[in-house]
């Protein structure tokens, strides 16, 4: 469908630019060599259009900038501090909120506080970092995807759920008396993007209060689920995204936010709770570990940058014109002949590497080569979904369980990239889907015990050669 421009102007223009470095096809290839052919390693400035993260890449407003130079800096009780907490307080209808300086220090001390070793933690799809905290505190993270979400094709609207009838089976099994929470991620970042409707948020806060579980929402991305709730759910079309985000964190018990992600900024983040005596026992935990209850491991400016943040994110206009980019994105790459999971999200893409290179098999690795030859042929980086991540090894490093699919995450920081940058990005990936067999498999040479996807070193089973038709600068 054509997109009407008129629509989906971005209500903001550009006043500081950052140069983007552009290297020659040889020195990106010296580059991911020296990088143990792990983009992890690369350093910044190697590279052209970075899709690594959402999270606090964004650029920050003019208002958001004035703000900060009012930051009070005062160790308690700060200015900054209550305009934090008036907005988020508002935003949220939580009568308690503890900042935190990143979503995994709010999981971390939520975690801490409320799970017992020996529980199980419920959700439609843990992100990896909830994964290990949740581990860490000795409980079991346990993933109840809806069935839809398997079907990387249909244009289901919400693919981010939780199944329902597995919860409350679960909750009603042998197993129930042991579930201590449940954590709905919105969206569903380990599962290409896909919202939650408000629906299955609102039967799963039935089903906690009828077994009196905890009910929690991971909102790291509240803005966006809430943009696509308004676009894609019957009942609330005539919503705005900041009254469906209240009434999502309404259907909860509390929750955990990363404000690097939709609050527009670099660093930030908050526990929100409504129980005011696991509130006195995340506040002791943040008081020793992040800071005093009114910073939170940020700084006055941080707090005011966030406070501006919450209340730009959720503008109608700005989430309207960000969906729509990455919908004229996802059908580029679509068109060049790259399939991607349907329908597209918001903060990013997500190709089907193993559809895209049949002829390399999951223990070579199709996700992380394609993000290697995106970053030979154009200088993109970006992260892999599939094997390298999410697959079982062996001793000597070879894979012994592939990953369900074989993903590649194309994340798009907030009002960074124009469409022209994209429409590189996709031109890139043409080229690569017009010859993708020359795109080489890689083998492990070297991976750590833990999280393996950050420092794992690899090497090529075949020299990877360059595109047949050059798009990228200085080839
Ligand atoms: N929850 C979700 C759903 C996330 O996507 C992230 C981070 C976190 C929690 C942790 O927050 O980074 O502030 O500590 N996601 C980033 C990403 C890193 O690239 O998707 P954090």
């Amino acid at each position: 469908m054509p997109v009407d421009p008129r629509r989906t102007l971005p209500p903001y223009r550009i006043k500081v630019v950052e140069p983007i470095p552009i290297l020659g096809a040889e020195e990106r290839r010296l580059a991911l060599e020296q990088a143990g052919y792990n983009p992890f390693n690369l350093r910044a400035d190697q590279i052209t259009i970075d899709l690594l993260s959402d999270s606090g890449t964004g650029a920050t407003s003019a208002q958001q900038e004035a703000a900060a130079a009012l930051g009070d800096e005062s160790y308690a009780g700060a200015r900054s501090w209550f305009r934090f907490l008036d907005e988020v307080g508002d935003l949220t209808g939580y009568p308690h909120i503890l900042p935190v300086h990143q979503g995994r220090a709010g999981e971390r001390i939520l975690f801490t506080s409320l799970l017992k070793p020996g529980q199980i933690c419920v959700s439609n799809t843990h992100f990896d970092t909830t994964h290990a905290n949740v581990k860490l505190v000795g409980a079991e993270p346990r993933d109840l995807p809806c069935p839809e979400a398997a079907d990387l094709d249909s244009s289901e609207p919400f693919k981010g759920n939780i199944d329902l009838a597995a919860l409350e089976s679960l909750l009603t099994g042998p197993d129930g008396h042991r579930v201590g929470l449940v954590l709905m991620t919105i969206t569903n970042n380990g599962l290409g993007a896909q919202p939650v409707s408000m629906a299955n948020l609102e039967a799963v806060g039935e089903l906690c209060r009828r077994h009196r579980v905890p009910y929690f929402l991971d909102a790291a991305r509240f803005a966006e689920n809430a943009w696509l709730v308004g676009q894609r759910e019957a009942a609330y079309r005539d919503w705005t995204p900041r009254q469906i985000a209240n009434r999502a964190f309404q259907l909860a018990d509390g929750c955990v936010v990363s404000l690097k992600k939709d609050g527009l900024s670099a660093i930030g983040g908050f526990i929100g709770l409504r129980d005011g005596d696991l509130h006195a026992r995340c506040e002791a935990n943040l008081i020793a570990t992040e800071g005093f209850s009114t910073y939170g491991g940020l700084a006055g400016h941080d707090l005011e940058r966030l406070a501006q943040g919450v209340r730009e994110v959720v503008d109608p206009a700005y989430l309207g014109a960000r969906a729509a980019s990455t919908a004229r994105f996802a059908q580029l790459v679509n068109e060049a002949g790259v399939e991607t999971v349907q329908p597209a999200g918001i903060h990013a893409l997500y190709l089907n590497a193993g559809r895209l290179l049949p002829h390399l098999s999951p223990d070579q690795f199709p996700g992380h080569s394609l993000g290697c030859q995106l970053y030979l042929d154009g200088g993109i980086r970006c992260a892999e979904l599939g094997s390298l991540y999410l697959g079982g090894l062996d001793e000597q490093h070879r894979l012994v369980t592939p990953a369900p699919f074989e993903l590649v995450r194309l994340a798009i920081p907030r009002r960074v990239y124009t469409d022209t940058h994209l429409e590189y990005v996709a031109a890139i990936l043409a080229d690569i889907a017009k010859d993708p067999e020359r795109v080489s498999g890689y083998r492990i040479v070297s991976s750590p015990p833990l999280l393996r996807h950050f420092k794992v070193r690899l090497e090529p089973l075949a020299a990877a050669t360059g595109p047949t038709t050059r798009v990228g600068p200085k080839p």
